[in-house]
């Protein structure tokens, strides 16, 4: 089915216009690479992060400082910018800190998110995009790689949160109005990501090797993730957000060992120390990838960054830096 509420050709400025969006979590390491991205399809872009300051601001845009559980910061942000489209990622991230302080989580990921689309309905936002997990979702899989046919089993209250805001999304943008997308990635990385984190591997490891620091691997090393660049991630964002309403998982389909993980950035970082290994953290799984085809069948989106250039590309951003 066409969409009929896709981007002007002529990137019109008026009160009605579609290239008009809203991040949240703008700030973040995904957000700001989706903002990027944005402006440099010509969007109208306007963030929203609780800590607006993690990240400098592309020139020309303003990222709001509010927090997604302030109502009233919602309704001020949404009148100020009546977006057409909304990018929703502000969330707590780490799946410890979820376990730690289930009620923190649920406060960020399940009520913030339902207090946003409120905020949009009322604003009369046309389209919204969620960034739920494909990871965390479906717990420790018996089979891989998981598709979206598979019940979710989430086994912590990070996964929880986000599959029940995207229930509560479905039933409130629903009433709403508001065509709701919701995209399920799998591992992200890429340049910029937070190497001070709990997750985030790729960046940690990147980091230390070119520090020549210690590296510490939990577990044995043979846990399997599916690996996704972030602007794989971001083009399959702008799909979601001109296509037919979806729910869909975002990787690669390959699975790659963290012991594997360590062997290439090794290599690419010219690091030769050996990994220290300290003991599995709870709620760790042990094997998980996702299936791309609904996203290929559905947005026409595939994953174009192999895992060697990616991983080549974070290296690079992090020497530059460091
Ligand atoms: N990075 C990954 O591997 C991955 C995988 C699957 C899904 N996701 C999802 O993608 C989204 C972006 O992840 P990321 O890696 O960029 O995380 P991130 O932590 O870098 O970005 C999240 C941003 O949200 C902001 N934020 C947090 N709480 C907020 C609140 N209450 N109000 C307003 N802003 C708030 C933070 O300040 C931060 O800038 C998240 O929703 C995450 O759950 C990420």
């Amino acid at each position: 089915m066409p969409d009929t509420n896709t981007p002007d050709a002529d990137g019109s400025n008026s009160a009605t216009s579609s290239r008009r969006v809203l991040v949240t979590g703008a700030a973040g390491f995904v957000g700001s690479h989706l903002v990027q991205r944005l402006l440099r399809d010509g969007y109208e872009v306007t963030g929203l992060d609780i800590d607006p300051g993690r990240r400098p601001t592309p020139e020309g845009v303003e990222v709001i400082a509010a927090d997604i559980r302030d109502e009233a910061a919602l309704a001020r942000a949404f009148a100020a910018v009546r977006p057409h489209t909304v990018f929703h990622l502000a969330a707590q991230i780490s799946v410890p800190a979820s376990m730690r302080d289930p009620i923190a989580d649920i406060e960020a990921n399940v009520i913030g998110t339902v207090r946003l689309a409120q905020a949009a309905v009322a604003a009369g936002a046309q389209r919204l995009v969620f960034f739920s997990t494909g990871g965390a979702l479906y717990g420790d899989p018996e089979v891989v790689p998981v598709d979206e046919s598979m019940e979710p089993a989430p086994a912590s209250v990070y996964g929880a949160s986000k599959l029940a805001a995207e229930r509560y999304l479905e039933l409130i943008c629903g009433a709403g109005g508001v065509k709701c997308s919701v995209l399920r990635p799998a591992n992200v990385y890429g340049p910029g990501q937070d190497p001070e984190g709990e997750a985030g591997v790729i960046a940690i490891f990147a980091r230390q090797m070119l520090r020549n620091e210690p590296v510490t691997i939990f577990g044995d090393g043979s846990q399997v993730r599916d690996y996704v660049f972030v602007e794989d991630v971001t083009d399959a964002a702008l799909l979601a957000a001109t296509g037919d309403p979806a729910t869909c998982l975002i990787g690669r389909g390959e699975g790659t060992s963290t012991l594997d993980l360590y062997r290439r950035l090794a290599s690419l970082c010219g690091y030769e120390r050996e990994p220290l290994f300290a003991d599995e953290r709870p709620g760790d799984i042990a094997r998980i990838t996702v299936s791309t085809a609904l996203a290929r069948e559905t947005w026409g989106w595939a994953p174009r960054v192999t895992l060697d250039d990616g991983l080549a590309a974070t290296v690079e951003w992090f020497r530059e830096r460091d």
